[in-house]
């Protein structure tokens, strides 16, 4: 069924576990996470980029994720990730979504706050829930470019004025994530997680969470993580998935290719679910 991010990631914040939200971009990817999620019986966010959006088209995915959620067996939100302009997340709570991200993190905290407050009034009178990020992750986005050096780990007396000055459901936070692929392992500041969870008591998310290895997934979700996004290891999976079979001219049919690359993405969201807490809990 359908649901709101805000009743998932209610209930994770207050069992202690974290919700994957993984990024899907075409049928094959959103079948693979909704196959998981009913196999390891896991409540799950879909989740589309702005860029997912302009491959595929709002009205594709929408209608898409709507008949998948319908028939899963299992709780199912529909989420816009870095939502970063009013025409995305405006369309997005018209179409169906039931979450939407307003990622104002690139602006001066003020102009955040103003800006993502009169988001949440928007989506809660429509009754979608809303995430926010606060502090800047390294990586580089559709819409976002943020130089590593730049990058800047989330303050707590900011998190602190910002969730009051806004209402958001959820916040995503910098605590040492990036996204994409990592060139050495990533170090998380779990003392400032933890602080901050001792401020804020709501969900919190991590973004760029492909490639943390699983004890600090699992330690970063014992301190109050309850939202993880997974974009980056579906991606690699599906390649590897085409690989496995796309090895000489005579393979053409494109069900024997993203059939495999389909079994492949699915594998790697349980284990995901798997480690992140959430399976059993739908
Ligand atoms: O955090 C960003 C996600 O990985 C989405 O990436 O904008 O290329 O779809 P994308
Ligand atoms: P990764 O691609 O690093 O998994 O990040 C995903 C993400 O944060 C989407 O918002
Ligand atoms: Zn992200």
């Amino acid at each position: 069924m359908l649901v709101t991010g805000k009743e998932i990631l209610d209930n994770a914040h207050k069992g202690n576990y974290a919700v994957g939200a993984f990024n899907v971009n075409n049928m094959e990817i959103l079948q693979a996470v909704i196959a998981a999620a009913e196999e390891t019986k896991s409540p799950v966010i879909v989740q589309t980029s702005e860029g997912a959006i302009s491959y595929a088209g709002m009205d594709y995915l929408a209608t898409m994720v709507r008949l998948a959620a319908e028939k899963a067996s299992v709780p199912v939100a529909l989420h816009l990730d870095h939502g970063t302009t009013y025409e995305t997340i405006i369309g997005c709570i018209r179409n169906g979504w039931t979450s939407v991200m307003f990622d104002g993190s690139h602006h001066p905290l003020d102009e955040n706050i103003a800006a993502t407050k009169e988001i949440v009034k928007i989506a809660h009178a429509c009754g979608v829930s809303v995430e926010a990020e606060l502090g800047r992750l390294g990586g580089i986005e559709d819409n976002i470019s943020v130089d590593e050096k730049d990058a800047r780990l989330t303050s707590p007396e900011e998190a602190v004025k910002f969730v009051q000055g806004t209402g958001v459901d959820y916040l995503a936070i910098a605590i040492g994530t990036a996204h994409g692929k990592y060139k050495g392992e990533p170090k998380l500041d779990f003392e400032r997680l933890q602080t901050i969870k001792g401020l804020l008591d709501m969900p919190i998310v991590l973004h760029g969470a492909s490639g943390v290895p699983e004890d600090s997934i699992i330690k970063a979700t014992k301190l109050g993580i309850n939202k993880i996004n997974i974009d980056t290891d579906i991606r690699v999976a599906f390649t590897e998935g085409v690989k496995s079979v796309v090895t000489t001219s005579d393979v053409y049919d494109p069900r024997k290719i993203c059939g495999p690359a389909r079994e492949a993405m699915k594998k790697v969201v349980m284990e995901k679910m798997n480690m992140f807490g959430c399976a059993g809990k739908a």
